[in-house]
């Protein structure tokens, strides 16, 4: 009997699989490490004292999906695979779809032949789009403006159709907010391939000075300093809420959670803290708006609170000294990095 995660050699998926593994389950992981490293499964495994079953592969291959869950007795699956990165969604959309859509397509399917009927899905606070008020609710509308937030809306409504068609399943939809940091030991963290987008990593870069600054996306919106603001929380939280949601699961149904401190922080504020664990300056400049961008969004965390019994407990200043130990333990990122 095991747990399958999918994508757990990503940055959310390593960090729930230690976890996992040191709650005592056994996991199952299935990545195609198209955004991570097998070493990360061996880093896993180092921080929590015990092995677990690298599947690798893609979850889009149905077959395989299935054969996976049937060999090693999977009774849940925990899905992190996916495409994440907001701008190339635009550019490159049947490849989300394909991915997103169509990759949770195939995996449900695999688990519906194979009796598995527990699933742990990530979404994200991008499928509310543009505030109507707030801190967001479940309840708030949902009108996603990238494509990326799309796909996740378009498995969220799966997901609801599915349980409706079936009552046998029990489904948990996790609205990510912010996440960023990195487990203590530095050993595991955020290392996405390419250029970063999001402003944690990409402030971890220029402190340690890989890279020469940081672009301020805007300062003037309608936030205390004028930069954006949001809902940063940490990794190591947002696997602990998994660890919530699965006991949940114990029941039959389909229930959706914000995942978030219910915090607001501005990049400026960001900044700072940055700068104060690090004891370095973080060189910046103020650019135009990103496109896309919103000022200000952060969640209302009660629902989790009083249906999961979680909350965050780790603060902004945890959460920079986490990211940048893990950069100055691995300033390279896993590549070239000893265990
Ligand atoms: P990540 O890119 O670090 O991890 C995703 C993992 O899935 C990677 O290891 C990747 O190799 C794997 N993967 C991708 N497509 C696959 C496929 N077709 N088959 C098998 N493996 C595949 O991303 P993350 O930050 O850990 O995010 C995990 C999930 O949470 C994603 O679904 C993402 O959309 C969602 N999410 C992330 C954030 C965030 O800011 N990090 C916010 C909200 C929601
Ligand atoms: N920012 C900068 N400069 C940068 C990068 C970011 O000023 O170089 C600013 C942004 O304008 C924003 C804030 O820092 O105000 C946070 O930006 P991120 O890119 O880190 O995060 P987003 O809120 O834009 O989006 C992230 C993920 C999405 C996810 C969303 C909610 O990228 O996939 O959080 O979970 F959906």
């Amino acid at each position: 009997m095991a747990i399958l995660v999918t994508g757990g050699a990503g940055y959310i998926g390593s960090h729930t699989c230690v976890s996992l593994l040191k709650a005592g389950h056994d996991v199952v992981v299935i990545d195609n490490f198209g955004n991570s490293y097998p070493e990360v499964l061996h880093r896993v495994e180092k921080i929590a004292g015990c092995t677990l079953i690298n599947a690798p592969g893609d979850i889009r291959d149905r077959e395989f999906v299935e054969t996976v869950l049937k060999r090693y007795r999977c009774t849940s699956v925990i899905h992190f695979a996916g495409l994440k990165a907001v701008g190339e969604s635009a550019s490159r959309p049947l490849f989300y779809y394909d991915c997103n859509v169509v990759g949770t397509l195939r995996l449900l399917q695999a688990m519906r032949t194979a009796g598995v009927k527990k699933f742990i899905f990530s979404s994200t606070a991008t499928v509310y789009g543009t505030p109507q008020y707030l801190p967001y609710d479940e309840k708030h509308p949902l009108a996603p403006e990238s494509v990326y937030g799309q796909t996740k809306l378009a498995v969220e409504k799966m997901l609801e159709a599915l349980r409706t068609a079936d009552p046998e399943w029990s489904i948990a939809i996790l609205r990510y907010f912010n996440p960023v940091g990195a487990h203590e030991s530095g050993l595991i963290g955020e290392d996405p391939k390419g250029i970063p987008n999001n402003l944690m990593p990409i402030l971890a870069q220029v402190a340690s000075g890989r890279r020469e600054k940081l672009t301020i996306w805007g300062n003037d919106y309608e936030t205390r300093d004028g930069t954006g603001v949001r809902d940063y929380i940490h990794v190591a939280d947002l696997a602990d809420g998994h660890m919530a949601a699965l006991k949940v699961l114990e029941t039959a149904g389909c229930r959706t959670f914000n995942l978030g401190c219910g915090t607001g922080y501005s990049v400026m504020e960001v900044i700072r803290a940055f700068e104060h664990v690090s004891n370095r300056a973080i060189p910046y400049e103020i650019g135009a708006r990103r496109p896309g961008d919103i000022g200000e969004f952060y969640a209302n965390p009660v629902q989790a609170k009083e249906q999961l019994g979680w909350q965050a407990t780790k603060d902004l200043r945890q959460m920079c000294e986490d990211m940048w130990h893990f950069q100055v333990k691995n300033p390279d990122g896993y590549n070239n990095s000893e265990l």
